[in-house]
């Protein structure tokens, strides 16, 4: 006998039926005490209330979290991914019950070729690492189909987001470190030396992670292509080309992109990601399956599973769609010169405050910066005794989430700024005075500086005893 499960209220959907499931007798629960606190409901209430004003996000103010910075993540596009005909869809759902998100994945790989000008996307990455992993694997299989088994060099310039290397590692290259120039770009002389057969690509972020743009990319991509290899592009961070200049005419073959940063997904926290890979032509036919496909003669959506050389399955069905969803209404919001603005509004947010902050802080690469730029505080650290972390922990003081810190690797005593693209002027200049008045304190009461934060919840936490010995224990009590 066959019962009525469920039926859609909307009319012309029809009612979905499925076989009764058996009957299953797990038997009688043994009885035991789960020793749960006895607290009052205004205690639990007042108990959680108090946790989340600990908590600081953009909602609570600006984030300078250079190269993770929040991007702007408008609310409508949370209701958007929740509306219940996506939230009702299930996985196993079939194909023809699911058009209308098929179509929406279709028009987001379709969007993102357009801005980023690759032949295809996958969507199915969960993250940026493994977009890269998935990018490596498609290069390693590219090669392998031609024969060149010799290719087992990933080239990394040392400026890399600490995900590079592993990706590297991960998908079963030799990682191979490039040098950086003072300038900051890649040093040519060092790639040309480690170019050779064995050479299967090169990792580029671009802009990179000290927030330049690299202009030797024209004669990096020729010398990598000459030798063989492929050019891979990290496009975490691809609010400041949008609109402006494309991977894939800059010669990158393979680029990853974090949904959960540049369209509209809140980025950290360890909440779910997306990490689209793209393609150029003569790439698609490793791209991982599932991929959505479109008849056009029956105006019909589809997943196809039948591409022969792909690399094969890099997530559960087909990654995590709600993050999809909401990368496809900010696209759409915005249109192209919507995300061109962004683009141009992410840069001239990161050398205003640049600007303001010259002269006062050190900073290194004194040139045009795209989307952020570093400090270095290494004078104040030799004069002062104060470091970075203690610039970072007195900004708590005044109600500022920190920059990062200590990355990238090759500059010391590193803080890295990154500021919304949709912070106002006041927002910004409000904290350029504080940074200004940060270096003040560091020369007249240095002390005040590197004893911060002083109005935390907390001071200055054991971080390697935190992370080596974590305690996962909490009671309400
Ligand atoms: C430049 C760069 N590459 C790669 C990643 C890795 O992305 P994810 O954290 O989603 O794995 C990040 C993350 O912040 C990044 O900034």
């Amino acid at each position: 006998m066959e019962k009525l499960i469920f039926e859609y209220s909307r009319p012309g959907r029809r009612a979905h039926t499925l076989p009764e499931a058996p009957q299953v007798n797990f038997g009688v629960p043994e009885r035991r005490s789960l020793r749960l606190p006895e607290v009052s409901e205004i205690d639990v209430v007042r108990h959680y209330t108090r946790l989340s004003r600990q908590n600081y996000g953009v909602d609570s103010g600006f984030y300078p979290l250079g190269s993770c910075t929040m991007k702007y993540n408008p609310k409508i596009n949370e209701q958007i991914a929740a509306f219940e005909e996506f939230a009702i869809q299930n996985p196993n759902t079939d194909d023809w019950r699911m058009v209308g998100l098929l179509r929406i994945l279709y028009e987001t790989e379709k969007m993102l070729c357009k801005i980023f000008g690759y032949a295809a996307f996958t969507l199915q990455p969960a993250a940026g690492a493994h977009g890269e992993f998935t990018g490596l694997l498609i290069i390693r299989a590219y090669h392998l189909d031609r024969g060149d088994t010799r290719r087992v060099k990933i080239l990394v310039p040392d400026a890399a987001h600490g995900t590079n290397p592993a990706s590297c590692t991960m998908a079963g290259f030799k990682q191979v470190t490039i040098k950086s120039m003072p300038d900051g770009g890649v040093d040519i002389e060092d790639l040309k030396k480690n170019l050779d057969d064995t050479v299967a690509g090169f990792m580029l972020t671009n802009p990179n992670t000290l927030g330049l743009f690299e202009k030797n990319i024209a004669e990096i991509s020729e010398l990598v292509h000459a030798a063989g290899g492929l050019l891979y592009y990290d496009g975490a961070n691809a609010n400041a080309t949008m609109g402006i200049a494309k991977p894939a005419s800059m010669g990158f073959d393979v680029c990853h992109l974090n949904l959960h940063k540049t369209f509209s997904t809140p980025h950290g926290g360890g909440g779910p990601g997306s990490g689209p890979v793209g393609v150029t032509e003569k790439l698609k036919p490793y791209l991982p399956v599932p991929i959505v496909e479109y008849d056009v003669y029956v105006n019909h959506y589809f997943l196809e599973d039948c591409l022969p050389k792909s690399i094969g399955k890099v997530h559960s069905f087909y990654g995590n769609v709600g993050v999809i969803i909401k990368a496809w209404a900010y696209m759409k919001m915005q249109g192209a010169a919507g995300l061109k603005k962004v683009s141009e509004m992410a840069v001239l947010n990161a050398n205003y405050i640049k600007a303001r902050l010259q002269g006062v802080y050190d900073i290194p690469y004194d040139r045009v910066c795209k989307h952020e730029f570093v400090i270095s505080v290494k004078e104040f650290k030799k004069q002062y005794g104060v470091t970075a972390a203690d610039i970072a922990k007195r900004l708590m003081d005044y109600g500022y989430h920190p920059p990062t810190v200590y990355f990238p690797l090759i500059v010391s005593e590193c803080l890295m700024i990154e500021p919304t693209e949709t912070e106002s002027k006041q927002e910004l200049d409000a904290f350029c005075e504080v940074m200004l008045k940060i270096a003040e304190e560091i020369k007249t009461d240095p002390e005040l500086v590197r004893s911060a934060p002083h109005s935390a919840i907390v001071g200055r936490l054991d971080e390697v005893k935190a992370v080596k010995e974590p305690d996962l224990n909490y009671f309400l009590c």
